[in-house]
């Protein structure tokens, strides 16, 4: 008596709701969710506002909720009554009616008592594929379902009964009952009956029964056959599975249209449809309630709800969250509390403690890398301010900020490494007695050769970058310039401007021109070099000693102009006799005899070496031939023994020979000869030398010099150092006579 009342304030309310008429609109609060003991969740509903409302005169969802015969109130859909609806399926269950096919012993044949099709091509409803079943029970009956017009599908089995005994209850598989599954996506069937088979020919019932009926639900008896209470025993109400939809789109097309769209709820998601076109909504996992209403997905509480029972193992804690739930063990246990045992934590202590140990352990081998990494750093930098200080390198930074503007470089270490490629071997121009030259490039892209010495003596550290700046000062066209040094290195390195030309020692040894060289080239030479010498001896006080004047140091360009390279290594020179005996500065065959004794160094062993030079222009052999004879091997002793016995043309190089006046050759010889005196006191001055060149060449040049006259042997005057002022006064004579001719400088 209170349902009507309730249909008819639900009716009343009914304008208000329809206010809202887009699809995603909510249904009114006040709706009859439940007829008869069946719950009709929305999108379902009685009465209008209460149901998705998909159109004018389309019922899908609308149900009524009617009395029946026997009193209760039951849900219809159209004329099909509702069992009940599944929003998590997306399903609906109706009760179907069988279709029996029976012997009218009156007429005596075989006759349709029940027919029932359905069709629900119109609605939003399909004939579920997955939960039905068409089931044919009796015996010698064959039976199928077609769609309505009879075109589109058509599908069906047959049932026999061989042995009415053979009958099993439960087993549907072709002895008085078969099963067919049916197409999916279909919304209309007609049951039919094959006419030929009757059910008479040894059947006991007179019936024979066909159904689409949900396969779940239906077990075969074998009474159905026996005695014929099939629809008896079921009440002749068997469910039929409807598959149903909210919108005839894809979940994709829905979205786009918000307000349509019914999956409304948060925690919601949209599911296409299996049957076709056509989507439906469904709570995310972990939540449930209906999807179509507003905060209708709720959280389910997993640790609660009697469907999760024991989520988590026995000790284990249940924490429900949004979506899901966590197993944790009780305080002071560890373990696996999902399906697993909690256990106290006293094992997992030790655990941790080995973890925290061998993280410390980590940590401190990191530490006490880094910090001997930096500890390393320190000494390499303190190693390298001992050696730059060691080096005057503090001496060198006043010199260098008092006298602003000079182009001297202090390197770093690093800055050569570089530059070199790290001193590789490649690079390295050429090796002599106090170090190794490598050719490098420094970053502005200057070609620079760095000499890297060998040994430094121990007092002369302190002068060491204020001598180099000095040098560094040194400014001569025959001198190769010194750039800078590098001091934070246990023995420092020079860096020399580059020549590229080849050195003297390859011009007159290098086999190609050789010997062609002209006398007066070889002049040239040979008056440049010397130039250059008694320029650095008389620099500075005390004098700068080159130290290894020898053709190798004599850079050569194509036009014999001369620069002579590596001074300054005579800084470097030891002067006590105990780093001596390691050590021999300079290089054999040039060596001055006298600093083989006394070990001092003086501008007069540069002056011996000069000599040794002088020869091997003249002669054009090395100063150290070891292939030779042995009173051969040393050119300065097979030259002055040749020179004692007066067989000066056989050692001479033939090509001066023709070329020149043996005179003015034989002067130079005596010059040399000088320079090569056992005695340094005995030996002329590097200046000396330089003036007698400069008037042997002038006189080379001047057509004179073919004439053998009187005067000019005046100006040819051979002599011991002691004769050195007559020869002065010779080229002062000269000068006197013919100074503008020869264009003669007087000597500085
Ligand atoms: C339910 O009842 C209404 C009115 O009471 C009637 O119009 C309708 O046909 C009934 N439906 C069914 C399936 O009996
Ligand atoms: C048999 O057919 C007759 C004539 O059509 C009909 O009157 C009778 O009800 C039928 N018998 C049964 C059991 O349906
Ligand atoms: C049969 O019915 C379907 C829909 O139910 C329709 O598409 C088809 O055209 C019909 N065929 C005939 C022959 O009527
Ligand atoms: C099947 O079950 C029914 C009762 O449900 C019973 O009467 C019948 O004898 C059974 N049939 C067989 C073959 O066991
Ligand atoms: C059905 O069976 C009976 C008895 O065997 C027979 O008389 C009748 O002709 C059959 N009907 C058909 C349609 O085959
Ligand atoms: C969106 O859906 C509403 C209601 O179903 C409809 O009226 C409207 O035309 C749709 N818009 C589009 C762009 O499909
Ligand atoms: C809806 O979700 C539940 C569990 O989250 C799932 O079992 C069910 O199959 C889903 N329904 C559809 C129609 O996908």
């Amino acid at each position: 008596m209170l349902l009507p009342l309730m249909a008819v304030l639900i009716a009343s309310a009914w304008p208000a709701a329809a206010s809202t008429t887009t699809a995603a609109a909510q249904p009114a609060a006040a709706c009859q969710r439940r007829c008869g003991d069946v719950d009709i969740p929305y999108p379902f509903g009685i009465g209008r506002g209460c149901y998705l409302y998909t159109g004018e005169g389309d019922v899908t969802f609308g149900l009524t909720c009617n009395r029946t015969a026997d009193g209760s109130y039951r849900p219809f859909c159209w004329e099909y009554e509702v069992l009940d609806v599944s929003l998590r399926r997306g399903q609906a269950r109706v009760r179907n009616d069988i279709n029996r096919w029976c012997y009218n012993t009156t007429t005596r044949s075989m006759d349709a008592e029940s027919t029932w099709w359905w069709d629900v091509s119109d609605s939003w409803f399909h004939v579920s594929d997955e939960g039905n079943r068409l089931v044919v029970v009796g015996c010698n009956s064959l039976a199928y379902v077609t769609s309505v017009n009879e075109t589109e599908y058509m599908t069906g089995c047959m049932a026999t009964c061989p042995s009415v005994g053979r009958l099993e209850n439960g087993s549907c598989s072709g002895m008085g009952c078969c099963e067919a599954a049916i197409p999916r996506g279909i919304n209309s069937y007609v049951v039919g009956f094959e006419e030929k088979f009757n059910t008479t020919s040894g059947a006991v019932g007179r019936c024979s029964y066909a159904v689409v009926v949900e396969a779940a639900s239906f077990e075969f008896r074998t009474t159905y056959v026996t005695t014929g209470d099939f629809v008896e025993s079921t009440g002749g109400k068997v469910p039929l599975v409807l598959d149903w939809v909210v919108g005839k789109e894809t979940c994709r097309e829905a979205r786009r249209n918000a307000t349509g769209y019914m999956c409304v709820s948060r925690d919601s998601e949209c599911v296409d449809s299996r049957n076709g076109p056509g989507y439906l909504c469904n709570c995310s996992a972990g939540f449930e309630g209906n999807p179509y209403l507003l905060d209708g997905c709720q959280d389910i509480n997993e640790c609660e709800d009697s469907r999760f029972k024991y989520p988590c193992s026995v000790p284990g804690t249940c924490i429900n969250t949004p979506g899901g739930f966590r197993c944790s063990c009780p305080d002071k246990t560890t373990g696996n509390a999902y399906f697993g045992t909690c256990e106290a934590k006293k094992s997992q202590l030790g655990v941790h403690i080995a973890i925290g140990v061998s993280i410390g352990i980590a940590l401190l081998v990191i530490i006490m890398s880094s910090a001997y990494m930096i500890q390393q750093k320190r000494r390499l930098a303190t190693v390298k301010r001992r050696y730059f200080n060691q080096h005057g390198g503090l001496l060198l930074f006043e010199e260098m900020k008092s006298n602003q503007g000079l182009s001297f470089t202090v390197f770093t270490k690093e800055e050569l490494e570089e530059a070199t490629n790290k001193f590789d071997e490649r690079n390295v121009l050429g090796k002599g007695g106090n170090g190794t030259v490598y050719r490098g490039t420094l970053k502005d892209g200057r070609v620079v050769a760095i000499k890297r010495c060998k040994l430094i003596n121990e007092r002369q550290k302190k002068e060491f970058g204020k001598e180099m700046l000095i040098l560094s000062q040194i400014n001569h066209r025959n001198i190769v310039k010194l750039h800078g040094c590098c001091l934070e290195v246990e023995v420092p390195m020079l860096v020399y401007e580059f020549i590229p030309n080849g050195t003297l020692y390859q011009l007159i040894h290098g086999g190609r021109h050789g010997s062609r060289i002209s006398f007066a080239a070889r002049l040239k030479i040979a008056h440049e070099a010397a130039e250059a010498l008694a320029y650095l001896h008389s620099w500075a006080s005390p004098p700068i000693i080159h130290g290894d004047v020898k053709s190798p140091n004599m850079l050569i360009d194509e036009n014999y102009t001369v620069k002579v390279s590596d001074f300054g290594a005579s800084t470097l020179a030891p002067t006590d006799e105990a780093q001596f005996v390691t050590l021999v500065q300079g290089t054999c065959g040039y060596l001055d005899p006298e600093y083989m004794q006394t070990c001092k160094l003086t501008d007069k062993s540069d002056v011996y070496s000069f000599g040794v030079v002088l020869l091997e222009l003249l002669t054009c052999r090395k100063a150290l031939n070891l292939q030779a004879l042995e009173e051969e091997k040393n050119l300065s002793s097979h030259f002055l023994l040749a020179m004692s016995e007066n067989r000066l043309e056989g050692i001479l190089d033939s090509q001066i020979q023709s070329e020149q006046s043996i005179e003015l050759i034989e002067q130079m010889a005596d010059l040399a000869k000088q320079c090569l005196d056992m005695s340094s006191e005995k030996r002329p001055s590097m200046r000396q030398v330089a003036e007698e060149l400069d008037r042997l060449r002038k006189l080379a040049e001047h057509p004179w010099g073919r004439h053998e006259s009187e005067e000019l042997k005046k100006l040819l005057v051979r002599g011991s150092p002691s004769t050195f002022s007559e020869i002065e006064l010779s080229n002062g004579y000269v000068s006197l006579t013919d100074s503008a001719y020869l264009g003669i400088q007087s000597p500085r």
